[in-house]
């Protein structure tokens, strides 16, 4: 018999997970050191998945296990006790964030049932569309971006000048930021953090309406496992950076022209999606330390019922020296 991913019950341990990568990459914050950050995050995470019931093999990770010794792709996590999932991770989505001590940064993971989860192999970079309920099924990454921009509008009961379009700021993205602005819509750049982003596209009142342009192929996909819970539309392109890049994809068999869609990017409805800020966000706050304990902020979302939940926590001084231990307690 197979068992349901998405229960009440592995989303309040998936919380702790996020929480306990959160508490650890805190303590870099603004220090400048990415690396040290996300490595605290990576190994909180790890030492969490142990106690979780799930037979879990890690599909979006790290990176290949010559480079990445823990949480690397094809790792398998969990204490064995429970549904056979696809696990995706970034302990901490927007390192670069949290090193200069900018907003946005989260700490993500994601679930769903063994062999549902698009596995991007040697494509790093993928050109994402995002849009909200809305305009589900009424946008094709393939259209100029006036077109995507005047549906999404309609959708939305806006005009193009009240559209607020989501894109990292990078040189890449020249022509895209000219073309949207030619239809006079307006753009909030970001260093980094498409996760973030594509949440911002789905979820009402965050004032972005629209994500668009080219991030990490991974982070697409975790980002496609909370579109799809919250009814929203990801299509994405596999968009290689690099000659180098270009042909790995190809010989791994991958098509540059398929538009992937949200379906395919996670296969199955019964997701479970963990964030927990970082930083301050618009959607979640980030790691506050408080007179009574150090605050969290995170959100599940449970896709078998729709749900999302909003947890906050307050870990308090000090039983353990090290506060992530407490967040499994
Ligand atoms: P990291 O947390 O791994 O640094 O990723 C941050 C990020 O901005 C992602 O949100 C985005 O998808 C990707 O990097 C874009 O990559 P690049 O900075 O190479 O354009």
């Amino acid at each position: 018999m197979t068992r349901k991913v998405s229960t009440r019950h592995l989303a309040v341990e998936l919380t702790a997970i996020t929480d306990a990568a959160a508490l650890a990459s805190f303590r870099w914050l603004g220090k400048g050191r990415k690396k040290m950050g996300d490595g605290a995050a990576v190994d909180a995470m790890r030492k969490g998945f142990m106690h979780m019931d799930i037979d879990g093999l890690v599909v979006i990770g790290e990176g290949e296990k010559d480079e990445a010794p823990m949480l690397y792709n094809g790792e398998r996590v969990g204490n064995g006790n429970g549904p056979q999932v696809d696990v995706a991770v970034d302990p901490v989505e927007g390192t670069r964030l949290l090193a200069l001590g900018k907003p946005n940064s989260i700490a993500v993971v994601a679930l769903a049932p063994r062999g549902s989860m698009f596995n991007p192999g040697p494509a790093f970079y993928m050109n994402k569309l995002v849009v909200p309920a809305q305009a589900r099924g009424k946008v094709n990454i393939h259209d100029p971006v006036a077109r995507t921009l005047s549906t999404v509008a309609q959708c939305l009961n806006k005009s193009v000048e009240e559209l607020t379009v989501f894109v990292l700021d990078k040189e890449r993205h020249t022509k895209l930021i000219n073309d949207i602005r030619d239809v006079g819509a307006r753009i909030q750049l970001h260093t980094d953090g498409d996760v973030a982003g594509a949440l911002m596209a789905v979820m009402p009142g965050t004032g972005v309406d629209v994500m668009m342009g080219t991030g990490g192929t991974p982070e697409g996909v975790l980002a496609a496992a909370a579109v799809r819970v919250l009814g929203g539309e990801m299509q994405g392109l596999l968009d290689p950076q690099s000659d180098a890049e270009e042909r790995a994809v190809r010989e791994a068999g991958f098509d540059l022209a398929r538009v992937l869609r949200t379906e395919d990017l996670v296969a199955s409805n019964d997701i479970l999606f963990a964030a927990t800020g970082i930083t301050d966000g618009v959607f979640l706050a980030g790691v506050t330390p408080t007179p009574s304990g150090i605050k969290t902020s995170s959100m599940v979302m449970t896709g078998a019922s729709g749900t999302v939940r909003r947890i906050e926590s307050v870990y308090t001084p000090l039983r353990h020296s090290q506060l992530e231990v407490q967040a499994f307690a």
